[in-house]
């Protein structure tokens, strides 16, 4: 890397894409040290980029984002959550009171106080609750009005399984998402809820493999109120990086659902598997990812998709598991090798586990996503903002930890689950078998709750460049809460 790979041939022939590809690579390029340093993670400044936002409050061109004030306040919290930051108790209330003044009475969360509620803030108000909120009175977790929230969901359901993202508004696979954490991690979900959902999810694959926001919901013209099963329902657009990372969690959220569907939908994993591999950038795009074909790398997809690549475990693709399943003999001998190792950091260790170049991801995230001031970047030479802030952290945790669905764990919360545990909220579900509405409660928060962090990877640096003072807390891949506070939430809204 001394001198830094060739830049992509370029043949005058000048195009959109290719004019700013070839800008891309030549800002790129400059960024790798030539000093031969490991990258340093500025954590001190990207903290002190936050405090400033969280205390001083946005700058003013944030005013367009009047309406995403709690992802404003979720992209800072999860940011501190990676960087091990935990806030005082004062200023935790002080979070817990503005996002409880977003909460709407007809159910669900606003992007600001007295603002309509919509799916996305909803999820943003809620995993906010997840990080500084408690139980009891003031701290936010009781004063979440659970029934209000499934009549809201209820309300945006649309025939063909997928939802509106607030009334008056469009169908978007990122609300899906949304919707199915929160109702997942309050005990909110049910078979009405989901009903047609995986169908939904499933036809948003496109032809390259990813995901697009929608689909074309296939209406019989004579009786407008009835899809037509079975037609044709092409995706809605392109595959992208941020939609296939939604419809995957969905997907996984919703495998309780899916083995009970009489439709028994599909997805191709052989085509995701594909397409997010080549949304890696090559090495002259310094390893970070794109979010669609012939698009620029960006530092949020390091989550949006390197993320994804832990998600594809959970359906049997990639991830030591998974290969020790393939050949179980060869993996322990590599485990036996790795934990013996005395790894240097700095030193890589590959273990063929992985689908993509994690240490090249890191190298991106650490060269070009740091904003020098500060906070973190798409990509040079623009500034720093929360978003990315938070999502190239979170990327840069997914790369460095392993956090995989844990039979041993699901195993543990199938035997904790006492056969009587009732919801705790009145939902007026019409149960028609009741160990079947528990079963899928308990497999719904068993997809959530079994994930756990690889110990090998845990107890040492190897998979860290820059070495250990680089790591960050790990974070959950399907939330993008941690794994403490995902559970907490949760088991506190299972009466766990
Ligand atoms: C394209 O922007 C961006 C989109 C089409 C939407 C992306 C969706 C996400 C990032 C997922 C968000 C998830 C939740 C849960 C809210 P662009 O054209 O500026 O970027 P590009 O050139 O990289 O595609
Ligand atoms: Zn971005």
């Amino acid at each position: 890397m001394a001198t830094g790979p060739k830049l992509t041939p370029f043949d005058n022939y000048r195009t959109a894409t290719t004019v700013v590809q070839h800008e891309t690579e030549e800002v790129l390029h400059r960024h790798i040290p030539k000093d031969g340093k490991p990258p340093a993670l500025n954590k001190s400044a990207h903290m002190q980029f936050l405090v400033k936002h969280l205390v001083q409050g946005f700058p003013s061109r944030y005013t367009s984002q009047d309406a995403s004030q709690p992802w404003l306040l979720f992209w800072i919290l999860q940011a501190f959550s990676c960087l091990g930051v935990v806030l005082d108790p004062g200023n935790k209330q002080k979070a817990i009171d503005k996002i409880m003044l977003w909460q709407h009475p007809a159910g669900g969360f606003g992007g600001g106080p007295g603002q309509a509620a919509h799916l996305l803030t909803t999820y943003a108000s809620v995993c906010s609750l997840a990080i500084v909120g408690r139980s009891g009175e003031g701290g936010g977790w009781d004063e979440i009005d659970r029934k209000a929230i499934y009549n809201f969901f209820l309300s945006l359901k649309q025939k063909d399984g997928s939802f509106l993202v607030a009334h008056h508004s469009e169908v978007d696979v990122r609300g899906v998402y949304c919707l199915l954490v929160v109702a997942t991690l309050l005990d909110i979900i049910t078979p009405e809820l989901v009903a047609g959902t995986p169908e939904f999810i499933a036809s948003c694959q496109t032809y390259e493999g990813g995901f697009s926001s929608a689909s074309f919901p296939s209406y019989d013209t004579h009786n407008p109120g009835k899809i037509l099963g079975g037609s044709p329902r092409p995706a809605l657009g392109e595959a992208h990086g941020g939609y296939t990372f939604c419809a995957l969690a969905s997907w996984i959220m919703l495998q309780p659902y899916i083995k009970l569907s009489a439709a028994k939908p599909t997805i191709n994993l052989k085509s995701l598997t594909r397409w997010l591999v080549q949304m890696q950038g090559v090495e002259t795009e310094l390893g970070g990812f794109k979010g669609r074909t012939n698009k620029l790398v960006d530092g949020c997809y390091s989550w949006w998709c390197g993320g994804a690549f832990g998600l594809l475990e959970a359906l049997g693709v990639g991830g030591l598991e998974n290969a020790k399943a393939v050949n179980e003999e060869v993996i322990d001998e590599e485990e036996e090798i790795l934990k013996g190792l005395k790894v240097e950091a700095g030193d890589w260790v590959d273990v063929d586990d992985e689908l993509f170049n994690s240490k090249a991801l890191q190298e991106y995230i650490l060269y070009a996503g740091q904003s020098p001031s500060g906070g973190l970047r798409d990509k040079p030479p623009k500034p720093a903002d929360a978003y990315h802030t938070l999502y190239c952290l979170s990327g840069l945790s997914s790369a460095q930890h392993h956090v995989f669905p844990s039979k041993t764990k699901h195993e543990k919360l199938a035997e904790e689950w006492s056969s009587k545990n009732e919801r705790q909220v009145d939902l007026l579900v019409s149960a028609e078998d009741k160990d079947l509405e528990t079963a899928l409660r308990r497999e719904g928060i068993a997809a959530i709750l079994s994930w756990g962090e690889d110990p090998v990877r845990a107890s040492s640096a190897a998979h860290i460049v820059g070495g250990k003072d680089n790591r960050l807390n790990a974070t959950h891949p399907i939330t993008n809460l941690t794994i403490t506070h995902t559970e907490g939430i949760a088991k506190w809204a299972y009466g766990l």
